[in-house]
């Protein structure tokens, strides 16, 4: 009896003593990386929620394993940051024009040039940017991939605050980085060099809003990544709630973030809206409601925040699939009745066509907004799709050319709504489309359960930071907002 009672406070004493040590490595952790703990999870688990990833599209994003929520053994990969020393960066992370251009990026465990870079010339910095094509007329979209010692312009090892673990390729088991140091050459006309100062500074007490799908945030974490310099950042607050952007209750994740550069007083967000149109669950009350998706309005957040943004970044495409369409209980409308019988094609046309248009219509009335219409992102499954085996294994950068020079773009859906409107096109598609090996692929942190590949989504840092670079181009040619 006596020895029965013993060994029961003994069991209750040490299970005691295991929750306070937990809870000791718990607090120890949060103090050490309160991102990776706060942000990171969060970020990770969102992305291929139901809402995303539900049911098994027949086409359509991958539903691979390595977004799979998968973050609470970082720990040894994030930790190790010999691979992925990054020097020249000031300290606010930011480089200065040209001025650290020659302060390479000097670690040996970064192999530079280890891809077949022999047909690529390395740019040179000129410093002379006054070869005058006007930039206005300066597309960015012809031109040349070359190889560049200074990028990328954040470490994918260390930008952990604003980087999902899944697209930080350099956590992974990934061995090639050569991806992450090409330049993107525009064709006669010099592109302004992007800084984060720069950017910082003519974003002074303004708001750039990107507002798509995950593509969108793709680009959403490079330029958070690129304007902080990819280090902890004390001095930027997370805003979310200023815009509704607070995980709801029972939700797996917000419809998305909003951080504020405290000293410029800059915001940078993104929003979730795979179909760029509105969505209306059309029973509320029910579980897996079928939503009416309103091809020819757009999205509620767009119409409601429009007035507090300065510069729109759009984007749809990936998610035009019947796979999509049923997992998320899409049902489609146009004029507020529902269309069954529309094609996928038609379908994103008219949205696309009808937010432009929208987006467009707006601009008198917001004199101070820049609005941008981000082409598609171009997908690299080889021999198959996502679910049949497709994959995008090349590792030797840009062999299949290095060179844009068509006049038309790669996206003519978009290209096409855009034109006549005062939206900037921010075309991406073929320069893109050069660089099948940028892709997340088959790397993972861990071993991956049997599932395809990722020839979707972009290894961080990587060709997004290079949409960037054009989009702050392309701001800075607009003039003064
Ligand atoms: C975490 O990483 C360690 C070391 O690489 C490995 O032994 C362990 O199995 C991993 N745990 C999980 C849950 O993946
Ligand atoms: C860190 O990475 C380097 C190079 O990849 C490797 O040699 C080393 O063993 C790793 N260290 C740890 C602690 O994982
Ligand atoms: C590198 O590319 C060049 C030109 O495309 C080609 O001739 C050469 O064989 C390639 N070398 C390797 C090692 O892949
Ligand atoms: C810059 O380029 C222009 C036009 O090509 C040339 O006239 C000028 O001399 C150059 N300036 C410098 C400092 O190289
Ligand atoms: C930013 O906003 C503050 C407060 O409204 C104002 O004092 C300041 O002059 C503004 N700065 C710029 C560059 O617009
Ligand atoms: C920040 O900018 C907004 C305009 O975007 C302005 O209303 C606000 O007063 C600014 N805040 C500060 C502290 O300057
Ligand atoms: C949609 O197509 C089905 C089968 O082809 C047809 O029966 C139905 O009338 C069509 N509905 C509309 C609204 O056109
Ligand atoms: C897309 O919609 C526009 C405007 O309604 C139309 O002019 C164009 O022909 C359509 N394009 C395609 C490929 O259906
Ligand atoms: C574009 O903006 C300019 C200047 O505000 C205006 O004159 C023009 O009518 C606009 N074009 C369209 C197609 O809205």
């Amino acid at each position: 009896m006596k020895g029965s009672i013993l060994g029961l406070r003994a069991t209750k004493l040490s299970f005691i003593l295991i929750t306070l040590v937990c809870t000791m490595f718990l607090i120890w952790g949060w103090d050490k990386t309160p991102y990776l703990v706060s942000l990171l999870p969060q970020s990770q688990s969102l992305k291929f929620t139901p809402e995303i990833f539900i049911g098994s599209p027949v086409k359509g994003i991958p539903p691979d394993s390595n977004m799979k929520d998968a973050d609470n053994n970082r720990s040894n990969s994030a930790k190790n940051e010999t691979s992925d020393k990054h020097e020249g960066y000031d300290e606010k992370g930011n480089r200065e024009d040209g001025k650290n251009s020659k302060e390479k990026v000097s670690d040996a465990s970064v192999p530079v040039g280890s891809a077949n870079t022999s047909s690529v010339v390395t740019w040179k910095r000129k410093g002379n940017f006054s070869s005058q094509v006007n930039k206005q007329t300066c597309d960015y979209g012809k031109g040349n991939w070359v190889a560049d010692d200074d990028r990328p312009f954040y470490s994918g090892g260390r930008c952990l605050q604003w980087l999902s673990e899944m697209w930080a390729c350099r956590l992974t088991d990934r061995t090639d980085f050569s991806y992450e140091k090409f330049r993107w050459q525009p064709k006669d006309c010099e592109m302004e060099e992007y800084s984060g100062k720069k950017f910082l500074r003519r974003m002074r007490n303004k708001t750039l809003a990107f507002i798509g799908d995950s593509l969108g945030r793709q680009q959403f974490q490079s330029l958070m990544c690129m304007v902080s310099g990819g280090r902890v950042r004390n001095d930027v607050n997370d805003v979310g709630w200023e815009y509704g952007l607070v995980k709801a209750r029972g939700a797996v994740r917000p419809d998305g973030w909003a951080y504020r550069f405290t000293r410029t007083n800059t915001t940078i967000l993104f929003y979730w809206s795979a179909c760029l149109c509105d969505l209306q669950p059309l029973h509320p009350s029910k579980r897996n409601s079928e939503v009416a998706m309103h091809l020819d309005r757009p999205p509620a957040f767009l119409k409601q925040y429009l007035d507090r943004f300065n510069v729109i970044v759009l984007n749809t495409g990936h998610h035009w699939n019947r796979g999509k369409f049923d997992g998320n209980h899409w049902v489609m409308h146009v004029g507020g009745v529902p269309t069954p019988n529309k094609s996928m094609v038609d379908a994103k046309n008219l949205t696309i066509h009808s937010i432009v248009k929208w987006v467009d219509s707006q601009l008198p009335e917001h004199p101070k907004l820049r609005a941008f219409y981000r082409s598609l992102s171009p997908r690299h499954f080889f021999n198959g799709d996502w679910n049949t085996g497709g994959s995008c294994d090349n590792t030797n950068p840009l062999s299949k050319g290095k060179e844009v020079l068509k006049e038309e773009s790669g996206d003519l859906i978009s290209a096409m709504a855009v034109k006549g409107t005062n939206i900037t096109f921010l075309d991406i598609t073929a320069l893109s489309e050069l660089r099948d090996e940028g892709h997340l692929s088959r790397y993972t942190i861990r071993p991956r359960q049997a599932s395809g590949q990722d020839c979707l989504h972009w290894c961080l840092p990587g060709v997004p930071d290079t949409w960037n670079e054009i989009l702050f181009a392309k701001l800075s040619a607009l003039g003064r907002f």
